[in-house]
């Protein structure tokens, strides 16, 4: 199978995972666009959806899923989104897509976190994956000098500006054996909006579009 195959098996599986009858939490990327397709199947049993981009809230309306702001709904039941990695604690690097802070937003302010993959996205220590981390665009070169302070490499995101309107670090380099220290830290340099590591708020569940089935991960 493909990898976009296995983000496919993932993203319908994810819909045995969800609470129906409210409002669903739509993360954004290439596995949530199938996890869009797959909640059109069912949007009967749902209200709606609160949307991580301008880009999932384009497909959602487009199968005519109404999308609401998040102001509006209160705690949301489920969240679905994917990731660019996971560590088997379900701690995320987020952001290859540029949606990182919306998608912190709406997986802070929901119960339960689904994170759907394909299985290369498992690995032991969070890193690989360049940390994108979203600041205010007057603070770009300061912050990237903070992050150097931290033995980080960051490579400013040419050319991409977020929903936001703000720009892109991808931090390279990191070999993230403490999540949640790095995320608290990053979160203190002044112009930081929102870093990609998901370790305050991890996933609930984690599941693995695999050659073998769906593999569900919990933390452990
Ligand atoms: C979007 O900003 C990201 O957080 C995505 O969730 C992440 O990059 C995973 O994307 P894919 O589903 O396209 O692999």
């Amino acid at each position: 199978m493909t990898a976009d195959e296995l983000k496919k098996q993932a993203a319908y599986a994810a819909l045995d995972h969800i609470t129906t009858g409210g409002i669903i939490g739509v993360g954004t990327g290439s596995t949530v666009n199938h996890f869009i397709d797959a909640l059109a199947t069912i949007k009967h049993k749902i209200d709606g959806a609160v949307s991580s981009s301008i880009v999932s809230t384009k497909r959602l309306e487009e199968h005519g899923i109404t999308v609401f702001d998040l102001n509006e709904t209160g705690t949301i039941a489920s969240y679905v989104d994917g990731a660019d990695e996971s560590n088997h604690l379900l701690q995320l690097v987020k952001g290859g897509g540029g949606a990182l802070t919306r998608e912190k937003i709406i997986a802070a302010a929901s119960e339960k976190f689904v994170c759907i993959a394909d299985s290369s996205k498992l690995v032991d220590v969070l890193g690989t994956f360049p940390l994108p981390v979203e600041v205010v665009p007057m603070s770009r070169s300061y912050v990237a000098r903070e992050i150097v302070k931290l033995g980080g490499q960051p490579v400013y995101r040419e050319g991409f500006i977020t929903d936001n309107s703000n720009v892109i670090l991808d931090v390279h380099g990191l070999t993230i054996m403490e999540p949640i220290a790095l995320e608290k830290t990053l979160n203190n340099i002044v112009g930081v909006v929102t870093n990609g590591l998901f370790a305050m708020r991890p996933a609930d569940v984690l599941l693995l579009g695999s050659e073998d089935g769906t593999q569900i991960v919990h933390a452990n």
